[in-house]
């Protein structure tokens, strides 16, 4: 578990080694520019969760920025399985990044260069009860990173910033406001409950497309909960019922302070909703049937 195998193609040379002995040419495209991109896959009871949907992530991911796909799906899933089965613990998260790969540095793409593949799999640390009962604090910034948020980019300094604001004020995430609306957190998207109603979003080249995005809208649609996908006015998320946050890892969190007002109003001020905790239900229901 200290020292897990990795997966690591270079220049079409793939190898299971361990962590600790796993090494990446300096002229790696992936270091020397962020050109390239990844996915976080939970894995629940040794299953990838939702294995289908990253895939189809990774697969727009790398079109958007014109590295052909090394493998196809089956060659993923069963790289994906080998990587699992290495492992001892049976909540894993498995991370993949492909690069374009190690070429002599310049800005443009590199003519013949092949895709570097590198997969590692950590043991799945979920929320604690503490975080899912009392929710979680967040405080907000403006969103200064670029516009095509919709691609799982490994080029994250916006992101590492932000992640490091909200560590620094000892809270979970900082969420991204542009322009006066909602974008999403530094690592999670964010969602809104009004008057009983989910509020998300729309999906555009603003935000990331998490699978739990897809995967909630489905919960909610499958248990009646209504819902909105349109642009949420920060005056919105400020008055919201709840807020919650959603990732591979995180699953669903309730957000219960925005730079250190309570969320909500009433009794119900500060803790987590109704809304979350049908949310959070749904997902471990779902959890279980695929298994
Ligand atoms: N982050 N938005 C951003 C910017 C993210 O980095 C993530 C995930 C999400 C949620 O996507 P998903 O539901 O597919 O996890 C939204 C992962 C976990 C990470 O970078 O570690």
């Amino acid at each position: 578990m200290n020292d897990p195998l990795v997966y690591l193609s270079i220049d079409g040379h793939a190898e299971m080694l361990s962590l600790s002995e796993a090494r990446i040419p300096v002229l790696d495209r992936g270091f020397i520019f962020g050109d390239g991109v990844y996915e976080v896959v939970p894995v629940y009871g040794r299953l990838p969760f939702r294995l289908d949907h990253h895939l189809k992530r990774l697969e727009r991911s790398l079109a958007a920025i014109r590295i052909e796909n090394p493998f196809d799906t089956t060659g993923w899933k069963h790289r994906i399985a080998q990587l699992i089965a290495s492992f001892p613990a049976d909540d894993q998260f498995v991370y993949m990044q492909i690069t374009r790969g190690v070429a002599k540095r310049g800005h443009a793409f590199p003519k013949d260069t092949v895709p570097t593949v590198f997969m590692m799999t950590s043991p799945l640390v979920l929320p604690t009860d503490e975080m899912r009962t009392q929710g979680v604090a967040v405080v907000s910034a403006q969103d200064n990173r670029w516009l095509r948020c919709d691609i799982k980019s490994t080029s994250l300094l916006g992101n590492v910033l932000m992640a490091q604001y909200a560590a620094e004020q000892g809270v979970t995430e900082t969420i991204l406001f542009r322009d006066g609306f909602l974008t999403e957190g530094s690592s999670t998207n964010v969602w809104v409950v009004k008057d009983g109603v989910l509020l998300a979003p729309p999906r555009d080249n603003r935000m990331l497309e998490g699978i739990r995005y897809a995967f909630l809208l489905e919960l909610a649609a499958a248990h009646g909960l209504k819902v909105e996908c349109r642009p949420i006015a920060e005056t919105e998320v400020r008055q919201a019922d709840e807020l919650l946050l959603s990732s591979a890892t995180k699953e669903v969190l309730p957000i219960t302070r925005l730079d250190g007002q309570l969320v909500g109003q009433g009794a119900g001020a500060g803790k987590p909703g109704p809304v979350y905790e049908k949310l959070y239900a749904w997902y471990q229901q779902a959890k279980r049937e695929a298994r």
